[in-house]
C-alpha cells in the first residue's frame, strides 16, 4: 500500500518536473531566439557596396540621441570599420549580407539577428554599459564560421 502511494507521488512529481522543464526550455528558446524581423527592407545583394548606407559602412550620427551603424556581413567577417558608439544613446544597426545567411549577434546583449542576403535587417539597441562587446556570427555559414567576429566599443 505504501509503495503504491509513493509511486503515485513520484509519478506526479515526474510529470510536474517534466512540464516545468519543458516550459523553461520553451521560454528560453523563445527569448534567446532570433529577433523577429523589425524592419525588413530588400536590397540587391550584388550591389550592397554601392547602396546606401552600405556604400559607407560604419557609424553615422543621425541626431543628438541617435546613431546609425551600417554593417555588411560576408563569409567570413563583418565590414564595419572603427565601430565606436556612445553609451545611453539609441543605436540603429542596419545589417545585410552579400552571400549567405549569417547572424549579427552582440555578446551579452539582446541583439541577435539573422542576416539574410537581399534583405536589410534593422535593430535598435541602447547600450547601458561602456566596454568592448564581441560581435559574432552564430548561424553556421561555412568553414570560416568560427572566425567570423568583430568588436564594437561602447564609450
Ligand atoms: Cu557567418 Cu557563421
Amino acid at each position: 500500500m505504501h509503495l503504491h502511494k509513493y509511486e503515485k507521488i513520484w509519478l506526479v512529481f515526474g510529470l510536474v518536473s517534466l512540464i516545468v522543464f519543458l516550459s523553461i526550455v520553451g521560454v528560453s528558446a523563445f527569448s534567446h531566439g532570433h529577433t523577429p524581423a523589425g524592419g525588413m527592407t530588400t536590397i540587391d545583394p550584388k550591389k550592397v557596396n554601392e547602396t546606401a548606407p552600405f556604400d559607407k559602412p560604419g557609424v553615422t550620427q543621425i541626431d543628438d540621441d541617435t546613431y546609425q551603424v551600417a554593417i555588411v556581413a560576408m563569409a567570413f567577417g563583418y565590414t564595419a570599420p572603427d565601430l565606436k558608439v556612445p553609451v545611453g544613446k539609441e543605436i540603429i544597426f542596419k545589417v545585410t549580407s552579400t552571400d549567405v545567411v549569417h547572424s549579427f549577434t552582440i555578446d551579452n546583449t539582446k541583439v541577435n539577428m539573422m542576416v539574410v542576403p537581399g534583405q536589410i535587417t534593422t535593430k535598435s539597441y541602447t547600450f547601458d554599459k561602456p566596454g568592448k562587446y564581441l560581435i559574432l556570427c552564430n548561424e553556421y555559414c561555412g568553414s570560416g564560421h568560427h572566425y567570423m567576429f568583430t568588436e564594437i566599443e561602447v564609450y
